[in-house]
């Protein structure tokens, strides 16, 4: 039998509560789910930019953009990488995929935190578990309430009739299997930070939410 790898953690010479110090706010991560189109990117993109105008260090993880790069479908990693590497390491839609990209975005999204940003996902991430998952993985290496759950609800028939990118008529039509809403569960958060109506409010009604949260539980100042 071969010996397991051996990986020693090491830790930062320079601290959180340095880079927290220096960057005057404290990091953290606030974590986007819902439906597709029901509007957490758009959110999200707001939030980053009211951040951004405060003076705060955000960076903005975003679900569309995330499966280009880090963690790329098979179809893109197939054409520079070759069949069998985009079958080990490409992501698609299955249940262990979702499950997989969750945690990969949780690491990074730890990482991002624990050097003192304020670090936005936004993720369909359906399933209650692989959430529940990245929020114990940041609070154990950071403090309890570092991991702030925003659940951006709008009704299935809301983010069907937008349908932004056409997927929800072709989830309806077959052509897409395993379409979450349609034939896949939405785990909605049971307890989380923020709930927010996406169908009621405009855009930057919820992001102004959402500051005023950072805000009142001092991640940030205003
Ligand atoms: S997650 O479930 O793994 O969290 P993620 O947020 O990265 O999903 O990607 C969701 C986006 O991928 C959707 O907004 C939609 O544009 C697209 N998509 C393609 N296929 C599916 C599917 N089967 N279920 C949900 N979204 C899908």
């Amino acid at each position: 039998m071969t010996e397991p790898p051996k990986i020693v953690w090491h830790p930062p010479s320079i601290t959180r509560d340095q880079r927290e110090r220096l960057n005057g706010h404290r990091g953290c991560v606030v974590w986007f789910t819902g439906l597709s189109g029901c509007g957490k990117s758009t959110l999200a993109n707001l939030v980053d930019h009211k951040l951004h105008d405060l003076g705060v260090h955000s960076v903005l993880l975003d679900g569309d953009n995330v499966r280009h790069g880090l963690n790329a479908t098979p179809q893109l990693l197939e054409e520079s990488h070759g069949a069998e590497f985009a079958a080990r390491f490409g992501l698609g839609f299955s249940a262990q995929d979702r499950e997989e990209n969750i945690r990969r975005i949780g690491a990074v999204a730890e990482l991002f935190a624990t050097s003192g940003l304020v670090t936005l996902t936004a993720f369909v991430s359906p399933y209650r578990q692989d959430r529940d998952a990245v929020r114990a993985r940041v609070e154990a290496s950071g403090r309890a309430g570092d991991f702030i759950e925003v659940f951006v609800d709008a009704p299935l028939e809301v983010c069907e009739s937008r349908d932004p990118k056409g997927l929800y008529r072709q989830a309806r039509a077959g052509k897409i299997k395993g379409f979450t809403g349609i034939d896949d569960p939405y785990e909605a958060p049971a307890n989380p930070e923020l709930h927010l109506d996406a169908a009621g409010e405009t855009p930057d009604e919820l992001a102004e939410r959402v500051v005023s949260f950072l805000v009142s539980n001092q991640k940030i100042n205003r």
